[in-house]
């Protein structure tokens, strides 16, 4: 029997997932509330890459009716009505499409059908952080490939490719980052992988992207046999609290994710409300063009406090602000919650949530004025080191 060092007490669980960091999400408004004492209303949560508009209200109508009917019943088990209005979308066949728990569960049982023990998968530096937790959970081995100018270095992703690599992570565009990859760029990298590899395209953030820098999906995936697309209802749809996203890949792929995805993964109301937001077309451009704005908003204050940043393409963007876990504290007692990445090995960065107009305005005028006291504190403090000597 295996046992702690430490306490002498048996060792539960696989020697892989004791092992595992689990994933670090944002901080609740609720939770940031009890600990500082705040009123809720007050606190503005600009961490999780939620669209700030909220949900649309053709969806929220669906979920009331569907709480109206009083229904018991398990959900349908294969979403039939979401993935009706995706084939219309997408201009895909039914069985390419699986619909999943958010897409985080679809990357999840993604790896658990192309993946075993011991085969490797290749992620580049900097990327979603969730790949990392479903690879070592199957005790797979990432091959983690240095990022270039804070993206992917597709060319450095295929030469990292080994015998046992089984799958490939691209996110595109990628989180925290906010870099992206041309359509011809991310298709020539597919031509060029070798065909019995899993690529798989994470496009949680496409919605955001300019129509032109959208990929075509109908086209790509018919072309390519060993292709999954995956999507989220999380982003620009602003239906994270429900947990729904799809994939689309050929049939003989589509097959195998189905196989371990368990059988009611998704909710009636998620996916009723996913087919009436995916309706919703206005909102999806309107959250389009006041994320731009609010990206450009914040670009000008990180302008005039001379703080570098990233410039993104979906709904958050990576500023520098020295010392990041100092400055999210200093802003979680202002009530403004964002995201520190240390876990990302960028522990100078943090990730901004694009928010309302008078949120954003709001969490730039608290950001200046900890910017300015610190400068000011260690302009003094370096004026007093210098008396010294
Ligand atoms: C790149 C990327 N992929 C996938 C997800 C998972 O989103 P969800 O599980 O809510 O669909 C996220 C969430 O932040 C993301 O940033």
């Amino acid at each position: 029997m295996c046992k702690s060092a430490l306490t002498g007490h048996p060792s539960f669980g696989s020697e892989h997932v004791r092992a595992l960091k689990p994933y670090l999400a944002g901080r609740q408004i609720s939770a940031v509330a009890r600990e500082f004492e705040l009123d809720e209303a007050q606190i503005i949560k600009l961490a999780s890459n939620e669209n700030p508009l909220g949900m649309p209200i053709i969806a929220r109508r669906a979920i009331e009716a569907l709480a109206e009917s009083g229904s018991a019943e398990y959900p349908d088990p294969d979403a039939y009505e979401l993935k009706m209005s995706l084939k219309e979308s997408f201009q895909v066949p039914h069985s390419w499409l699986t619909v999943g728990n958010g897409s985080s569960e679809l990357l999840d049982i993604i790896v658990k059908a192309f993946v075993q023990n011991g085969q490797s998968v290749v992620v580049s530096q900097y990327a979603f952080s969730a790949y990392l937790l479903s690879i070592l959970g199957v005790n797979a081995r990432p091959i983690i490939v240095p990022a270039l100018d804070f993206g992917h270095n597709l060319d450095a992703m295929l030469d990292a490719i080994e015998p046992d690599t089984k799958l490939i992570f691209i996110a595109n565009p990628n989180n925290p980052t906010g870099t992206f990859h041309a359509p011809d760029q991310i298709r020539r990298f597919i031509e060029r992988t070798p065909e019995d590899i899993v690529v798989v395209l994470d496009e949680a953030y496409a919605e955001y992207l300019a129509d032109g820098q959208q990929s075509d999906i109908a086209d790509l995936i018919g072309r390519y046999r060993n292709l999954i697309v995956v999507r989220t209802f999380s982003k620009i749809y602003a239906l994270a609290g429900l947990r729904i996203g799809f994939a689309i890949a050929q049939e003989h792929l589509s097959e195998l994710i189905n196989k371990v995805r368990l059988p009611f993964n998704t909710s009636a109301y998620a996916q009723a409300a996913a087919t009436a937001a995916l309706a919703d077309r206005d909102f999806v451009v309107q959250s389009r063009v006041e994320n731009r704005m609010g990206l450009e908003q914040l670009y000008r204050g990180f302008d005039q406090m001379g703080l570098p940043y990233l410039r993104s393409f979906g709904n958050f963007v990576l500023v520098n602000v020295g010392d990041a876990s100092e400055v999210f504290a200093k802003l979680l007692k202002y009530g403004v919650i964002v995201r520190p990445v240390a876990n990302y090995e960028l522990p100078n960065w943090l990730r901004v949530s694009v928010g309302l107009k008078d949120q954003n305005r709001r969490f730039l005028k608290i950001l200046a004025s900890i910017v300015m006291q610190d400068s000011i504190v260690k302009h003094e403090f370096k004026g007093a080191s210098s008396c010294r000597n």
